[in-house]
């Protein structure tokens, strides 16, 4: 090898030494015994007696040039790590993926009962969390008296104007806007003053729906329900519904689902009935009708309120609704995205 050749392959040796391990093979082979500037220098004697001086300076020269780039090399890994020190990149490694953020469970939720309500006609409607009394009590037939008014159950941030506490709000501001028929969901998150514990927090998620048009029937709503939870809980899931009250509904009705957990034979998850109650509902009340403006003589409807909390805790078996809020990651990132 010529000098030039020498000179080209150490500084490659040198570049591509990895760690402080690598730069000693680099000086051995270059500098030791039987090292490649040695073995030049030792060519000396089969020189011509002009060519001599000429490879004794060349020689010196390249073991100046190798002790000095092996020490700055080495100063580099500061003692064996060296901060700075990136390897050469190797283009046919796998890639390594940054970690996606992925959503919450509540909205993986949320999309889920979007998917299946888009799907059965039902059209997205919102309104605002910060609610006026009226919508959220008065046009849905609440009386004065009606102890869900009272401070102890209801964020007021004036007299008149509140933190809603259900979904149903919407309903009344879309009637108001829009004439039947209609068919809407209305996602949302909503506040009560509630002591919490595991089963209540003070601030939760529902879905709404109202269908309204002419000649609406309970059976109507009823197979709606079924087809519902047969897509949310699978196909061999029963609906069950159970007189009860709410203002803005008459008659209005508890839904209870065949328990996802057991299937209906009983179990933990639904307190040994093989039941779980999932919504209330019920045909629209005519007086919330005739607050806006719409004839009960010519229409009717029905009208659903999800939980969707409750339903996140069934899917998932969560039993603790507080852990929704506490964005703990080690809660969150064991929940997959759905598919759809
Ligand atoms: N708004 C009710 C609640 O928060 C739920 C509800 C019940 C909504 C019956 C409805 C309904 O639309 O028809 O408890």
């Amino acid at each position: 090898m010529d000098s030039r050749a020498i000179e080209n392959s150490l500084r490659a040796d040198i570049d591509g030494a990895a760690t402080p391990d690598d730069l000693e093979s680099v000086r051995v082979r270059y500098l030791g015994r039987k090292g490649v500037i040695t073995a030049y220098l030792h060519g000396i004697k089969d020189a011509a007696p002009e060519d001599r001086p000429k490879i004794g300076a060349e020689a010196n020269r390249l073991k100046t040039l190798c002790e000095s780039l092996l020490e700055d090399r080495a100063a580099a890994f500061g003692g064996g790590v060296n901060p700075h020190y990136e390897p050469p990149l190797d283009g046919t490694l796998p890639a390594t993926l940054g970690v996606a953020g992925r959503r919450h469970v509540i909205a993986q939720t949320f999309r889920r009962i979007r998917d299946i309500l888009e799907g059965m006609g039902y059209r997205l409607a919102r309104g605002p969390e910060v609610e006026l009394e009226y919508y959220n009590f008065q046009a849905l037939n609440f009386p004065d008296e009606h102890p869900s008014r009272d401070l102890q159950d209801t964020f007021y941030i004036s007299k008149d104007i509140l933190l809603r506490t259900h979904t149903s709000p919407i309903q009344v501001r879309f009637m108001e806007a829009n004439r039947p028929p209609l068919k809407i969901y209305a996602p949302g998150r909503v506040y009560r003053n509630e002591a919490i514990d595991p089963s209540h927090q003070a601030e939760f998620h529902q879905v709404e729906g109202l269908y309204i048009d002419t000649d609406v029937s309970m059976a109507d709503l009823r197979g709606d329900l079924i087809a519902f939870s047969r897509e949310l809980f699978g196909p061999s899931t029963n609906v069950r519904l159970k007189p009860h009250f709410f203002p803005f509904t008459e008659p209005s009705v508890d839904v209870d689902v065949t328990c996802f957990g057991c299937g209906g034979g009983g179990c933990a998850l639904c307190g040994q009935t093989g039941w779980m109650e999932i919504m209330g509902a019920g045909m629209v009340h005519p007086n919330v009708l005739r607050a806006v403006g719409c004839d009960p003589d010519k229409y009717s409807g029905f009208a659903f309120g999800v939980g969707v909390d409750r339903i996140a805790m069934v899917r998932h078996g969560i039993t603790d609704i507080r852990l929704f809020l506490e964005n703990d990651l080690r809660f969150l990132d064991q929940f997959e995205e759905p598919t759809s």
